[in-house]
């Protein structure tokens, strides 16, 4: 046994479905970074608000789906399942196939072809899942993996098991055990809308149990291309650069609606440009680099503040949820960036250039 934190599981046990310590499946997930961004609330037009960022890309695999992962994996193992499914944008595909390997799962994947960012394949790949590039978009992969988990002795590791929103749950109890209390308002990105219902989840446990003493306001946002939540229709063709939410049918519509609903919240949508925006500005200002679908919650958060919207008073707690790591998507940044200057390996030439 590792010394020191022992992941999410012990940390939160209380509040988690009961798991024997021989079935626990674990990269020691969660526990998180919670970063105040000042210089970012400034650019955004907030200067007032306490803002803070919490960093899910420091997770084992880069993403929020190892607090789910360790759930899931550490259920298949107690109930003897020998191995694992899922469909995916790519991060949920990197998950599992780590915390299979670490099982000792068989792990298949489905991942849409062409559309998944470069870093999450190669961990899939790397991780030994078998790799099965469907000719079709997400929501296609994720309704064959809901007939293949029915009818055969495989278990499915989207998040419809719940398992998965057991487990994510727990970025909410972080949040507020480092804030000492329930944020005003939390921003982060939806796609298949399990992460939105999973906070909501863990705020209204927090607070049912005494833990806080209020609830935040849930604002989620989808891209625009692929805004079937926002539109009220599901997208047959959802398009955005934001690979990761590129999803027209969500899993977890309703629920997301509810957490919506329920917390005085919002669903909308942002622009490929604004999220495009937010990413750069976040790595720019910030030093916190996320991949593009995480700034969808920070251009959300934009856009209101830039609407009048909210009601940020002086001190304010808004939480930004960065779901995924900037490396996830390289070929992204680079796209977005200026190219690096090909200079001589001359002093002379690299002064001239910098114009010191
Ligand atoms: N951000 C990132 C980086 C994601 O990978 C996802 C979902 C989301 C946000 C949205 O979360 O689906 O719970 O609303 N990725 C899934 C996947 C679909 O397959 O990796 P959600």
């Amino acid at each position: 046994m590792t010394p020191g934190y022992r992941g999410l599981i012990h940390r939160y046990r209380d509040f988690l479905p009961t798991l024997k310590d021989g079935d626990i499946v674990s990269l020691l997930e969660g526990n998180t970074p919670l970063v105040e961004a000042p210089r970012l609330a400034k650019a955004i037009g907030a200067p007032q608000i306490s803002l803070y960022l919490k960093i899910e890309g420091l997770n084992p695999t880069g993403s929020f789906k190892d607090r789910g992962m360790t759930m899931a994996l550490s259920r298949a193992v107690q109930e003897g399942s020998k191995a694992v499914i899922c469909g995916s944008t790519g991060n949920t595909s990197a998950s599992a196939a780590a915390y299979a390997a670490r099982a000792g799962l068989k792990c298949v994947v489905l991942i849409p072809e062409g559309n998944i960012a470069l870093g999450k394949l190669s961990q899939a790949m790397m991780h030994g899942a078998e790799v099965l590039s469907i000719q079709g978009n997400f929501d296609q992969a994720l309704e064959l993996v809901k007939e293949i988990s029915a009818s055969h002795p495989i278990t499915m590791v989207n998040s419809l098991n719940p398992m998965r929103l057991e487990g994510q749950k727990t970025g909410a109890f972080e949040i507020v055990d480092v804030l000492g209390h329930a944020p005003d308002y939390q921003f982060m990105p939806v796609g298949n809308a399990g992460n939105i219902t999973a906070y909501w989840m863990g705020y209204k446990e927090y607070f049912d149990k005494k833990k806080a003493g209020s609830k935040p306001k849930m604002m989620g946002f989808q891209a625009a291309g692929s805004a079937p939540i926002v539109n009220g229709a599901p997208v047959k063709d959802p398009k955005t650069i934001a690979t990761a939410i590129k999803i027209g049918n969500p899993a977890s519509w309703k629920k997301a609606e509810q957490a919506r609903d329920e917390s005085g919240g919002v669903i909308d949508a942002v622009t490929d440009d604004e999220i495009i925006e937010a990413y750069k500005l976040m790595s720019s200002l910030e030093g916190v680099f996320c991949e593009p679908a995480s700034a969808a919650g920070v251009a959300g958060l934009k856009k209101h503040i830039a609407q009048k919207k909210l009601d940020l008073k002086k001190g304010a707690a808004v939480v930004c949820i960065l779901t995924g790591h900037g490396l996830k998507d390289p070929e992204r940044a680079i796209a977005v960036s200026p190219k690096p200057a090909s200079i001589k390996a001359d002093l002379k030439a690299i002064l001239d250039h910098l114009k010191i």
